[in-house]
C-alpha cells in the first residue's frame, strides 16, 4: 500500500509536492474543501489523503486556534521559565488562546515562544505589545565560537554566491570518485546520530543503478537542547547548500530536498533567500556552470511531528504518507524518497561534508580518532555562564567543554541530558571523567547524539523528568509498532498516576515496560527513551527511594 502511495505521489514529484499540498490546503481552510480535488489529482483515496494531515500537530484544529506557543522542550522546562511566560501570554491573548511546541531551538536564553509565524525568547517577552502590533524588535542571536585546531564548520564561511561559485567550479573538474575518497579518507561519520560514515554512504548510493536519484537534506533539528542545525541554516546556508550540490555531482542526482521543520521560521526565510540567490547566478538549475550537471533544490516545511527526524519517517513525510517510520533494510540509498536511491544526511554532515572538501580532508582526520573524528558542534544550555554552540575537537575533555569553553555553571546543577530527548542522563561526575567521543559515551552507558546539553539543576525532580520523557515519547510515537505507541502512554500513566498521588512506582513493573521498549520497538524514539530513564534510575536511586516500591 504505502509503496503504492509513494510511486503515486513520485509521479508528480517535488515540485507540486503533495506534502506542501496538503499542509496549505489545510492551514488555510476550516473544512475539509479541496481535499478531494488534491486526492483526484494524485489519483488517491481520500482516506490517505486524510490520513497523513491528521498526523500533524500543527495541521490540527486544536492547535490552528491557538495564537501563541509556548516552548515545552527540556531546557526551557529545567530553566522554569515557561509557566510565568505562558500566563503573560494568556493575559494579552486569552486563556484558551496558548498553546505549546516542542523546542524551538532556543535553549541559551529560555522564554521561548512562537507568535504570528515568528520565533521569540529571552526578554523578547518585555516588548509583547510591539509584537502584538507586527513591530519589528531586536533580538539576541545565539553567541558561536569555534575552538576548533582547524574550523570546517564555522569560520572559513561560504560568505557569498562569488566563492560558491569558485569551489563549485572546481569541484566539478574533479572525478566524483576522487571526492569520496576524500571523504572516506576524512573519517566524517554521520552527525544525525545514527553516525554512518558519510563517505561509504554516499559511495553506496553512487554505486546504485537508477536514473532518478535524490539528496535530503535532514533540517528536522527536534532534539531539545540543540540549535546547532539551526544555526548552520541562519548562519551558513551556502555551507549546507553547498555540500548537497557536491552530493548530487557525485551520486548522480538532479534533484533535492530540504526537509525543515516549521519551528524554525527563520531557518526557512535564510534557505528560500539562498536558494534563490544560487538559482539567479545559475549555480542552481540546468547545466551548472556550462557542465553536463543539473541539480534543483526544494524545500518541504515540517508540520510539528518530531518522528520525521528519522529518515524513513522523513522521507514518508515528503511523500506525503503519514510520518510512520519504515523497516529497514531497504535503506535510503537503495530504495529512499519516492522508492528512488536517496542520500539522506543531517545539516551539519553536510556542512561538515563541505568544510573536509574546501579545507582538505587530512586536517579533519588528524583530530580526534577513527570513529570519532574531526570537529563538532556542541550546544550548551542557559546555566552556563557562556551559553552557546560552539565547533570543538573530538576527544576534547568534556571537564574542558563545560569548564573552560562554557564558562563552568551559573546554579547547582546534578546532571546532564547530552544528545537529546533519547541521549543519556549523565551525572556530573561521570561527564567529568569523558571525552568529546562518539565510543566513549556509548560504553559508558550514554549517547553523545548531537552533542546538545540540557542542564538539570540539583532541585529539579529526577520523578518530574522521567515524567518528561515518556509524556514526550507518547506525544511524538508514531504509533506504528505496539511496544513504542502502548508502551510511552503505560509508561505516563505510571508517573500520572504517581504525581496524581495515588500509587508509588513499582520498580519490577517500570523495568519490564523499559526493557520491552528498548528490545521491541521499530526505531530510537521510543526504543532510546529508556536509555536516560535507565540512568536516572541507576544514578538517582536516593532520590527516589521514597517514590519507587521494589516488589520481588
Ligand atoms: C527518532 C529519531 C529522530 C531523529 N531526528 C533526526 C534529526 O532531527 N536530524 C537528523 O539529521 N537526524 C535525525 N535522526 C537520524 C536520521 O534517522 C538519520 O540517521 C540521519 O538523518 C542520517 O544523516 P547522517 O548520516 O548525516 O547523520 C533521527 C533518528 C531517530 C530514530
Amino acid at each position: 500500500m504505502s509503496r503504492n502511495i509513494s510511486n503515486l505521489s513520485g509521479r508528480i514529484g517535488l515540485k507540486k509536492n503533495l506534502f506542501q499540498k496538503i499542509s496549505e490546503r489545510s492551514l488555510n481552510s476550516k473544512n475539509n474543501d479541496g481535499m478531494k480535488e488534491i486526492a483526484d489529482e494524485y489519483k488517491m483515496g481520500l482516506s490517505t489523503i486524510h490520513g497523513a494531515e491528521s498526523f500533524y500537530e500543527f495541521l490540527r484544529p486544536s492547535h490552528r486556534e491557538k495564537k501563541a506557543f509556548v516552548c515545552n522542550g527540556s531546557a526551557c522546562m529545567c530553566a522554569g521559565t515557561q509557566e510565568n511566560l505562558k500566563n503573560k501570554l494568556k493575559d494579552k491573548l486569552g486563556k484558551d488562546k496558548v498553546g505549546e511546541m516542542f523546542c524551538l531551538g532556543y535553549c541559551y536564553e529560555n522564554n521561548a515562544f512562537h507568535y504570528n509565524g515568528e520565533n521569540y525568547a529571552g526578554k523578547d517577552i518585555n516588548e509583547i505589545d510591539k509584537i502584538i502590533n507586527g513591530e519589528t524588535i531586536i533580538q539576541e542571536k545565539f553567541i558561536s565560537k569555534s575552538f576548533a585546531t582547524t574550523s570546517f564548520l564555522m569560520d572559513n564561511k561560504l560568505s557569498n554566491i562569488n566563492k560558491f561559485k569558485d569551489n563549485l567550479s572546481k569541484f566539478l573538474k574533479i572525478d566524483k570518485n576522487e571526492i569520496i575518497k576524500s571523504l572516506l579518507s576524512s573519517n566524517l561519520t554521520g552527525r544525525g546520530g545514527a553516525g554512518f560514515p558519510t563517505g561509504m554512504k554516499w559511495d553506496f548510493c553512487s554505486k546504485t543503478k537508477s536514473k532518478k536519484k535524490y539528496v535530503v537534506c535532514n533540517a528536522d533539528e527536534g532534539d531539545s537542547g540543540a540549535f546547532s542545525d539551526r544555526y548552520l541554516l541562519e548562519d551558513q546556508p551556502l555551507k549546507v547548500i553547498f555540500g548537497m550540490v557536491v552530493c548530487a555531482y557525485v551520486i548522480g542526482s538532479d534533484e533535492g530536498v530540504l526537509y525543515i521543520r516549521g519551528e524554525y521560521p527563520k531557518s526557512i526565510e535564510a534557505l528560500n533567500g539562498s536558494i534563490n540567490s544560487l538559482k539567479e547566478a545559475g549555480l542552481l538549475g540546468e547545466k551548472i556552470l556550462g557542465t553536463d550537471f543539473s541539480f534543483d533544490l526544494n524545500i518541504c516545511i515540517g508540520q510539528g511531528a518530531y518522528i520525521c527526524g528519522e529518515e524513513t519517517a522523513l522521507i514518508a513525510s515528503i511523500e506525503g504518507r503519514r510520518a510512520e517510520v519504515d523497516v529497514r533494510p531497504p535503506f535510503p540509498v537503495t530504495e529512499g524518497l519516492y522508492k528512488k536511491p536517496t542520500v539522506v544526511n543531517n545539516v551539519e554532515t553536510l556542512a561538515a561534508a563541505a568544510g573536509i572538501l574546501i579545507n582538505g580532508a587530512e586536517k579533519f582526520s588528524a583530530i580526534g580518532n577513527k570513529k570519532s573524528a574531526g570537529t563538532k558542534l556542541v550546544c550548551l544550555d542557559s546555566f552556563f555562564n557562556n551559553p552557546g554552540v560552539y565547533e570543538i575537537d573530538m576527544g576534547t575533555p568534556m571537564k574542558k567543554v563545560f569548564y573552560e569553553i562554557g564558562g563552568g555553571l551559573n546554579k547547582p546543577i546534578k546532571a546532564f541530558q547530552i544528545g537529546g530527548p533519547l541521549g543519556g542522563v549523565v551525572p556530573i561526575k561521570e561527564v567529568e571523567k569523558l571525552n568529546l567521543d562518539f565510543q566513549e559515551f556509548t560504553s559508558a552507558g550514554f549517547m553523545l547524539g548531537h552533542a546538545s546539553v540540557v542542564s538539570i539543576p540539583k532541585d529539579f525532580s529526577m520523578i518530574d523528568y522521567i515524567h518528561h520523557l515518556f509524556e514526550f515519547s507518547a506525544e511524538e510515537s508514531c504509533g506504528k509498532c505496539f511496544p513504542g505507541r502502548l508502551g510511552s502512554y503505560r509508561g505516563k500513566e505510571m508517573f500520572d498516576q504517581f504525581k496524581n498521588k495515588s500509587t508509588k512506582i513499582p520498580l519490577k513493573l517500570l523495568n519490564e515496560l523499559l526493557i520491552t521498549m528498548k528490545k521491541g520497538c521499530l526505531c530510537a524514539l521510543c526504543g532510546a527513551i529508556p536509555t536516560p530513564i535507565m540512568n536516572i534510575l541507576k544514578y538517582f536511586g536516593d532520590e527516589l527511594k521514597n517514590d519507587i516500591v521494589v516488589e520481588n
